[in-house]
């Protein structure tokens, strides 16, 4: 008999990704939609910004548990400038190996087994998979027809055991954009009710039409219960780098430094230097990629269109992400397998974003240039009228 797992592993769900990775690979000819990344490459300033890393010999050593303290301070005038959050000796800041682990570490400072955190639907499934290694509760709150945030069904879900809402603008799965009234009203009901509020921005720069993106952090009376989450690896095309920071209340940065030196020690040198210099490119680098990824959007539900009522798709107004709901009895997982097997494009099965109900499919195209977009978009339509005739 192998020797036994734990149970906090066995009830976390499995990975999704992975699984359409291997069907994926088993069709090599697959178009993806299912990649979270873009097109485009790091800025120059960071390749260069590299280059000034590794002549010494300290260059090697592990270095300042919370980040190098240049690019703190970057990141400080980044925060201020471009989040309208001014950092003072109320805030903290972390340098992390990408936003997913500094959501991890928050869950570690805020929340003991058993308490509850707020989520709404559909949601990130690392945050769901998170929440649930903490030997937390994912509280599981719908969002409405156009994925916008219910703020009575937040509300109604607070227990004495909620530690923090979750709020992911704009968001993945769903391309939605949260106006800044509704992150208001969240990042108020958190205060009144003692919980925080955790705000992951890693698609900050990615709204389109009118739709801006406004940062929770930046509210008044808010730097008391609020935690930012932020990426290098959408904005500035670094995923590989595992560069992301946080932003939280002084209070909680004991916390997040036992958690910090227990599993990375200090962020990756390497990766702050190219962060800096991705800095130092700023966020002109990423909105000059915006335009593209508009038009690969318009492509995608121009296709999408063509399917009909069968399919309905709430416009999107940031990210690089598409929620279409199928009107189906099969499940998405089951469609999904199909358009692999038979039709050679991928998408990511809507059960990995909480969604078992209905059959939704997420389609993300910020990674794919627009003649392979359309090539799979013609896939995916041809695929699903067959699938679902
Ligand atoms: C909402 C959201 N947060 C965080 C991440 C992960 O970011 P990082 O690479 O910085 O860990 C992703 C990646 O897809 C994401 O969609």
């Amino acid at each position: 008999m192998a020797t036994s797992l734990s149970n906090r592993m066995s009830s976390v769900q499995t990975a999704v990704i992975p699984r359409i990775a291997e069907l994926i690979r088993q069709n090599p000819d697959t178009v993806s939609l299912g990649q979270g990344v873009v097109f485009y490459p790091p800025p120059p300033e960071s390749l260069a910004s590299i280059n000034a890393f590794g002549s010494t010999p300290t260059d090697h050593h592990y270095q300042s548990a919370n980040g190098l303290p240049e690019f703190i301070d970057a990141l400080s005038i980044k925060l201020e400038t471009e989040n309208s959050i001014k950092i003072n000796e109320s805030h903290t800041i972390m340098v992390t190996a990408g936003s997913n682990m500094a959501f991890y570490y928050c869950l570690l400072a805020i929340a003991d087994p058993g308490n509850e955190i707020i989520i709404s639907t559909p949601y990130y499934f690392n945050h769901e998979m998170a929440i649930s290694m903490a030997n937390c509760n994912a509280v599981l709150v719908p969002t409405n027809k156009e994925y916008q945030l219910d703020i009575d069904a937040l509300e109604a879900a607070i227990t004495c055991q909620t530690r923090a809402i979750v709020t992911v603008s704009p968001n993945n799965p769903t391309g939605a954009v949260y106006p800044g009234q509704a992150l208001k009203q969240v990042n108020e009901l958190c205060r009144q009710k003692s919980i925080y509020h955790i705000s992951d921005e890693a698609y900050e720069h990615f709204t389109f039409d009118d739709a801006k993106h406004v940062s929770p952090g930046s509210f008044t009376q808010s730097n008391q219960h609020t935690i930012s989450l932020f990426s290098f690896s959408k904005s500035y095309g670094l995923a590989s780098w595992r560069i992301g920071y946080l932003v939280a209340p002084s209070h909680m940065r004991s916390a997040l430094e036992k958690a910090q030196d227990t599993v990375l020690i200090c962020p990756s040198v390497i990766s702050q230097y190219a962060a800096i210099g991705a800095l130092r490119a700023g966020p002109s680098y990423c909105y000059s990629h915006i335009k593209t990824l508009e038009e690969s959007r318009n492509i995608c539900l121009q296709y999408l269109n063509n399917l009909g009522n069968r399919v309905s798709t709430p416009k999107t107004s940031g990210a690089f992400y598409i929620l279409s709901k199928i009107d189906t009895d099969l499940t998405a997982i089951q469609i999904v397998e199909k358009l692999i097997n038979k039709h050679h494009v991928a998408a990511i099965p809507g059960e990995a974003f909480g969604l078992h109900n209905d059959c939704f499919i997420r389609i993300a195209y910020g990674a794919l240039s627009k003649d392979i977009l359309k090539n799979g978009m013609d896939r995916l339509v041809r695929g699903i009228e067959t699938i679902i005739s």
